[in-house]
């Protein structure tokens, strides 16, 4: 049985369907570049203690007790526990540690990576060897407990990488298309709650009765466009709908400014595409376009004191190594 464990996982951008597939459009994400590791070694305690140091803090949760876990980083508690659960396995005493290069808040998937990472290192301390429907499902069980019912989808990009298509009642699907494309992640810095952009955009497509199906039934459209074009890698059309995403999102009110700010940006010095990524209302753009007019908009998007990541996008999803 292995004593120490290393896994990582990717970040994600929603590149399309964002908001929309809570009301049942498709979505689809890809993997980013940033990547969320853990590490886990067994220790000697004769409880069944997750130890966890992050930079949210450090805890021990108990994975038989969790009603009694408070913080950020109970989730991971949940994943054991399910893991514990499927597997039939009595839970060890573990210390985990937690390196992230994902921003927290910005809306790139940060505490599914930790979680997805955190599990399959969880798992691999106890001899488990990676499985990534079953890590997948684990991290699930931490999603839900940061952050409600969310979709799933970024804990499911966090385990299988690539680009993954999503629709509630059919769930998530990892495309075959292995393209990996370069792109500018802007984080406008500024925090925000997915639970309540959730709830304004919903309040906001409540006002629309009478032609909010037929908004739904335009981006499920728009986003199988996208697939399409994707997998012919045709970016420039591509991008056209993630601009029309934004202006979508943007009329659904939640962009902010900073945001529509990168996207005009972008657009004036010829990216193919720039939207909002996540939930918005502040959190993170994504920028797609060839080197020159990404090198023109990271200058001008740091001019402005918003920090810029370079990334690909669709890199392998969750890895595991034990010793
Ligand atoms: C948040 O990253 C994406 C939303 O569509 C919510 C969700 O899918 O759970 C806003």
């Amino acid at each position: 049985m292995p004593q120490t464990c290393v896994a990582s996982a990717p970040g994600k951008v929603i590149l399309l369907g964002e908001h929309w597939v809570v009301s049942g459009s498709y979505g689809l994400a890809a993997s980013i570049s940033l990547r969320a590791s853990v590490e886990c070694e067994k220790i000697s305690c004769n409880k069944p203690e997750v130890h966890v140091e992050s930079v949210l803090g450090s805890t021990a949760i108990n994975v038989k007790e969790l009603e009694e876990c408070r913080g950020p980083l109970c989730g991971l508690g949940y994943a054991a526990r399910y893991l514990a659960k499927a597997l039939s396995i009595e839970p060890s005493c573990v210390q985990c540690r937690v390196f992230s290069q994902i921003p927290v808040g910005a809306g790139l998937g940060s505490s599914a990576a930790v979680a997805v990472a955190f599990s399959a290192a969880y798992a691999g301390v106890h001899g488990i060897e990676l499985d990534r429907d079953l890590i997948n499902k684990a991290a699930y069980a931490a999603e839900e407990y940061n952050h409600g019912h969310p979709s799933g989808i970024d804990n499911t990009v966090a385990s299988y990488g690539g680009f993954v298509l999503y629709k509630r009642g059919l769930g998530v699907k990892p495309l075959e298309s292995r393209v990996e494309l370069d792109a500018l992640v802007i984080n406008t810095r500024i925090q925000r709650s997915t639970r309540k952009a959730v709830e304004y955009f919903q309040r906001n497509l409540s006002l629309l009765e009478g032609v909010r199906d037929e908004l739904i039934g335009l981006v499920d459209r728009l986003v199988l466009k996208g697939v399409e074009l994707l997998g012919k890698k045709d970016l420039e059309r591509f991008g056209r709908i993630m601009f029309l995403s934004h202006g979508l999102l943007s009329g659904m009110g939640v962009s902010v400014p900073e945001l529509d700010w990168i996207v005009h940006t972008a657009s004036a010095h010829g990216a193919y595409g720039a939207k909002l990524t996540g939930a918005g209302m502040g959190g993170s753009a994504i920028v797609i376009g060839n080197r020159e007019a990404l090198s023109i908009v990271e200058r001008e998007c740091m001019k402005k004191g918003f920090e810029v990541y370079q990334v690909r996008l669709g890199v392998e999803g969750v890895k595991l190594e034990c010793r």
